[in-house]
């Protein structure tokens, strides 16, 4: 039998397989599902056994375990590291999903005609690292296992994967290998497939504002006592200007600008501003001036506020002048600008700009650099053969606005560039209710990514 034939048979088990996974809610942020996220790493092993690695490991970290599996079919061969996570954002606003989040169900929608499986976890990224299970199953069942082929399938990857560095750093041998292949991005669509050249970079901070030392009434001290929630809106809103650049100082100064060439390239990718505005249900899009979407979210940096409280949110009114007030801002990276660096540019701006009369506190979370893939290698040329075989189109290279922090640890321990090619869209919802991955993607990603094993070991050359 040939592997597409392979797929085709076992079609029926291969997706029943995934929807047990998606049964297991392996929330990685919240510690009321520690239990399941121990399970689904149990479950990825398992996979890995079945499908037929030599070795599968749990490897214990400070926090959630790894994941480890490898098939050696030659030593002179070249070896393939797939990572992906396990780990899944939290299901919440569990209201606003027509389905429960693990309980998954096929449905038909207007971008997957063919059916999409709902469920949290689904594209991001269980859906996706799944198909490299199912692919290398399928390679080696029918004796076309040209690569040898080691995973690493993490669980800590949705809260920043801080467990990671060490673990890579730790084990360089062991995971040496050619190239790293990654199913945790977006094409642009059936139609047009692509594969991902770039990824931001992140910096997410935490603010505390606080102002008089208790909660104060708002008639009584109103006017004449700052209120922390009035003057850390006024603080952000001084974050834009006009033109909806960061006035942070220093902020632009690394960031990487492109010539007019390498913009019209990017500008080409088919994109339709119309579609994207009324699936959105927004009358503009908005954003930095001069920059166009697909550059806005490729290659221009950011800041967003994620989430704003304090005060008094609950039924009716009470009258409340507060004592703090809180915000979580993220801000995406382009390359050459550093997370740290710019954490720290955020933290001491807003302590310069803010009024004697309230206290400032930042925590910087979770960061990482971004990722630039360089498309002269042959991962690369590897994909876009196997793109073009699957789907008989040429893969278009494109800019993601996402980021996968470990894409940099790569690139520097390993001394590997990840191959990003995933098979989401962009609509999935990914971090939202209802989730989804197209069936048809599925398939079509396991397909890919077997021709993806043919195609690397015929272009590969020994180092
Ligand atoms: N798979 C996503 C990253 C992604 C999404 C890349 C869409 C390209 C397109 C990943 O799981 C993710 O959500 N990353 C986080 C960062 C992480 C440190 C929490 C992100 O981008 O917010
Ligand atoms: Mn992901
Ligand atoms: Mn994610």
């Amino acid at each position: 039998m040939t592997v597409r034939a392979y797929i085709n048979t076992n079609k029926d088990r291969f997706l029943t397989e995934l929807l047990d996974l998606l049964r297991i809610p392996s929330v990685s942020a919240d510690p009321k599902f520690k239990q399941d996220v121990q399970h689904a790493a149990e479950f990825v092993k398992q996979s890995l056994e079945m499908a037929g690695v030599d070795v599968a490991e749990i490897c214990q970290t400070a926090g959630y375990p790894i994941v480890y599996g490898e098939k050696i079919v030659d030593p002179d061969a070249p070896t393939v590291l797939v990572y992906g996570h396990y780990d899944v954002q939290p299901a919440d606003p569990y209201e606003l999903w027509e389905s429960p989040p693990f309980e998954p169900v096929i449905k038909k929608t207007e971008e997957h005609p063919e059916g999409a499986i709902f469920a949290r976890g689904s594209a991001d990224d269980k859906g996706q690292f799944y198909m490299h299970v199912k692919a290398f199953e399928s390679m080696l069942a029918e004796n076309q296992l040209a690569c040898n082929i080691k995973f690493m399938i993490e669980g800590e990857e949705e809260v920043g994967s801080e467990n990671l560095d060490m673990f890579v750093k730790a084990n360089k041998e062991k995971l040496k290998a050619d190239v790293v292949l990654i199913s945790d991005t977006s094409m642009i669509s059936l139609e047009h497939p692509s594969v991902t050249v770039g990824l931001r970079g992140l910096a997410y901070m935490q603010v505390e504002v606080t102002g008089p030392n208790r909660d104060l009434h708002s008639g009584t001290y109103g006017g004449a006592v700052a209120n922390p929630i009035n003057v850390l809106c006024k603080m952000i809103a001084s974050l834009h200007d006009e033109q909806h650049r960061i006035t942070i100082p220093g902020f632009y100064d690394e960031v990487e600008e492109y010539d007019a060439a390498y913009r019209e390239q990017l500008n080409k990718a088919p994109f339709d501003e119309a579609e994207y505005k009324n699936k959105l249900d927004i009358a503009e899009t908005s954003g930095e001036a001069g920059y166009s979407t697909i550059e806005r979210v490729g290659i221009r940096p950011t800041l967003d506020v994620n989430g704003i409280w304090g005060g008094y949110i609950g039924e009716g009114a009470k009258t409340v002048l507060p004592s703090k007030a809180y915000a979580k801002v993220s801000m995406r990276l382009v390359p050459n600008q550093d997370h740290k660096v710019i954490a720290l540019l955020f933290e001491q701006h807003l302590k310069a700009i803010a009024p004697a009369s309230v206290k400032v506190k930042v925590v910087p979370h979770h960061g990482g650099q971004a990722a630039v893939v360089p498309t002269d290698s042959i991962g690369y040329h590897a994909a876009e053969a196997a793109i073009e075989e699957a789907f008989g189109k040429k893969a278009i290279p494109t800019r993601e606005g996402g980021s996968i922090p470990i894409t940099s640890l790569f690139q520097r321990e390993l001394g590997l560039d990840p191959i990003l090619m995933g098979f989401g869209l962009d609509t999935d919802a990914i971090h939202s209710p209802n989730e989804h991955y197209g069936v048809k993607n599925y398939f079509m990603g396991i397909e890919t990514i077997a021709l993806f094993f043919k195609h690397f070991s015929k272009m590969y050359v020994k180092r």
